[in-house]
């Protein structure tokens, strides 16, 4: 299991080592190790987990401009590393449900397995690293920082999910609100401290933009 593992690993940094919007080889490594976390608290299928958390942004459309493409390659790679058929769809299962944009109009259903990897992905969206991925992402994608004049939205499906806000948006929009979002207690008590953070953070930009330190 451990060589299988680190095949995978191989793989996925080939793919990402040198992704350049936040979900590089080192954010697949934050949460395989948050899902490690959570994992020591939950029966789940390690394995599953695992593989599932290393090759869960690599189809995804902010990171590529060809998520069949990107599929049928992961889907080999689990052939060639002899997973079964089983255990390849339900890796799928919870790489194309997993996400922030596929729960914003209806809440997918997870296996125990998907809602850890959601949790640990979903850690790294927050605190002082997701602070940090968040302003890479907007300089990426070509966002402005902020505008007081442009609100927050308060409801999106996916297409105006990934239309142009402005950063300091986005922790209104999605951010701010993973903190009641997480399946397992593991992720609610992280995420308490990396809320506190933003918060704090919030509230300094805030203050400093209005000229008041
Ligand atoms: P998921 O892959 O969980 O659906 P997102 O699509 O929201 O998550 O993207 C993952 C991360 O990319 C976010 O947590 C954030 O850091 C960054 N990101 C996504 N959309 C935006 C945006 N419009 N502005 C700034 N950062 C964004
Ligand atoms: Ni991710």
């Amino acid at each position: 299991m451990i060589k299988t593992l680190a095949k995978v690993r191989e793989f996925v940094k080939s793919e990402l080592q040198y992704e350049t919007s936040g979900h590089d080889y080192t954010h697949i490594t934050r949460v395989v190790n948050l899902a490690k976390l959570i994992l020591k608290f939950e029966d789940a299928d390690e394995e599953l987990v695992l593989v599932a958390a290393y090759m869960h942004d690599i189809l995804d459309d902010k990171v590529t401009t060809n998520p069949k493409e990107k599929r049928r390659k992961i889907q080999q790679k689990l052939e060639e590393l002899n997973y079964s058929a089983e255990f390849i769809e339900h890796v799928f299962q919870i790489i194309d449900n997993m996400s922030f944009s596929a729960n914003l109009v209806t809440k997918q259903k997870l296996s125990l397995a998907g809602q850890i990897v959601q949790d640990a992905d979903r850690l790294d969206a927050i605190g002082a690293i997701g602070i940090a991925r968040t302003f890479y992402f907007g300089g990426h994608f070509g966002e402005i920082i902020y505008d007081p004049q442009i609100m927050p939205r308060i409801s999106m499906d996916k297409e105006d999910y990934r239309k142009k806000s402005t950063v300091i948006n986005h922790f209104y929009e999605k951010l701010l609100k993973l903190v009641d979002q997480m399946n397992t207690d593991t992720a609610k008590k992280l995420a308490q401290s990396r809320q506190a953070v933003m918060l704090d953070f919030l509230t300094e930009f805030q203050a400093e933009w209005n000229g008041e330190k």
